[in-house]
């Protein structure tokens, strides 16, 4: 990709290594393992992150896949994996050391217990994102984790903000994902995601409360659009984020809102239209969305469903955005679910792709 290092930040030698012996395997033989990524099991999930003042990041979502997978190997590999990066990369460890003992469990629960983000704008250094799972001992044990794991990174009122507003539903909302980003830059984030089931616009909108600044009109709008409505939204889950950074005092900077884009549309040419209505909204470029797409698939956005994964919108003091996550349909492509006479595309009519 122009314009970045030819070293031993290559994004290509990254990847390689990211996906482990799932990125050597031939796609003719089935998954090594099933990993949570993406749908048909690949462990990789590509994004391209537009920021309203023009930054753009192709990121690079993965699961170090070893030769025996399992949850414990699986683990291990991961731990592999990032000593590889630290050695090569200016990387930041001291919050990963503060919390792993919590997060990594010996016997793991859960879908995943470590995944990495790989962070890619140009002219600069891969940067490197790591997730934890909250549910990694189990549904019950989340919150105290989750809270003493604020704790440890010196966000003592970040839980009680962020339960307040975001967790307001029983069990139809909880913990999915810790992130923690992996520089040292002044926006490092601690980030703390939460799935609401069956939710609709006016819970997400409460969540985003939490956040100074944001307006909860930007949220409805979003998913009015790229949603086709205001929900309830009864397929996967609408997902709330929170973005703690050093400099916020404990309060959240960022709130995001992830829309599953493919529960709710019949085919990605749907898909397609309805994230373009968005970006029309939000005054981004078409033709960016496309050149990913085409960069992904040569399909016929039709014949398929689960391309775009996922739509999110970033609000808040530190940047604005919107993120399309796009799936490398490696291993699979789901079938589109029909169309409903009355469903028809919204805005352009056709895709060119
Ligand atoms: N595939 C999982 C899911 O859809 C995890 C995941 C991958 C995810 N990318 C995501 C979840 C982006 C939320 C947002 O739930």
């Amino acid at each position: 990709m122009a314009g970045f290092p030819d070293d031993d930040g290559d994004p290509v030698v990254v990847l390689r290594e990211l996906l482990d012996a799932a990125g050597r395997r031939p796609l003719t033989r089935p998954p090594l393992w099933p990993s949570d990524v993406a749908d048909d099991a690949t462990p990789v999930e590509f994004s391209l992150a537009l920021d309203e003042s023009g930054d753009r990041a192709v990121r690079i979502l993965g699961e170090p896949i070893p030769e025996n997978p399992g949850p414990a190997a699986n683990i291990h590999a991961a731990k592999r994996f990032l000593t590889h990066m630290a050695q090569r990369l200016d990387l930041t460890l001291h919050r990963f050391h503060a919390v792993e003992d919590l997060f990594l469990a010996e016997e793991p629960q859960g879908k995943f217990a470590l995944w990495f983000s790989v962070i890619l704008r140009p002219g600069r250094p891969p940067a490197l994102k790591v997730y934890f799972n909250p549910l990694v001992r189990g549904v019950d044990a989340a919150p105290a984790l989750v809270a003493e794991a604020l704790r440890r990174l010196g966000l003592d009122e970040a839980y009680d903000t962020v339960a307040s507003s975001a967790l307001r539903r029983g069990a139809a909302d909880r913990f999915s994902f810790f992130a923690l980003d992996l520089d040292n830059g002044p926006l490092s984030r601690v980030k703390l995601y939460i799935s609401h089931e069956s939710a609709d616009s006016a819970t997400v909108e409460r969540a985003a409360e939490a956040v100074d600044g944001v307006n909860p009109m930007a949220l409805r709008e979003f998913l009015t659009l790229a949603g086709g409505g205001t929900g309830p939204f009864a397929g996967r889950p609408l997902v709330s984020s929170y973005s703690f950074v050093e400099a916020g005092a404990g309060r959240p900077g960022n709130y995001s809102l992830y829309l599953p884009i493919r529960d709710y549309v019949p085919d990605d040419e749907v898909a397609r239209a309805q994230v373009l209505a968005h970006f029309d909204r939000a005054g981004l470029p078409a033709a960016e969305l496309d050149r990913a797409i085409g960069a992904v698939t040569g399909r016929a956005l039709r014949d398929g469903t689960g391309l775009i994964a996922h739509v999110s919108l970033r609000l808040g003091r530190f940047g604005t955005g919107t993120t399309v996550y796009l799936s490398s349909e490696a291993y699979a492509v789901t079938a589109p679910r029909g169309r409903m006479s009355t469903a028809q595309p919204r805005g352009t009519a056709t895709a060119t792709l």
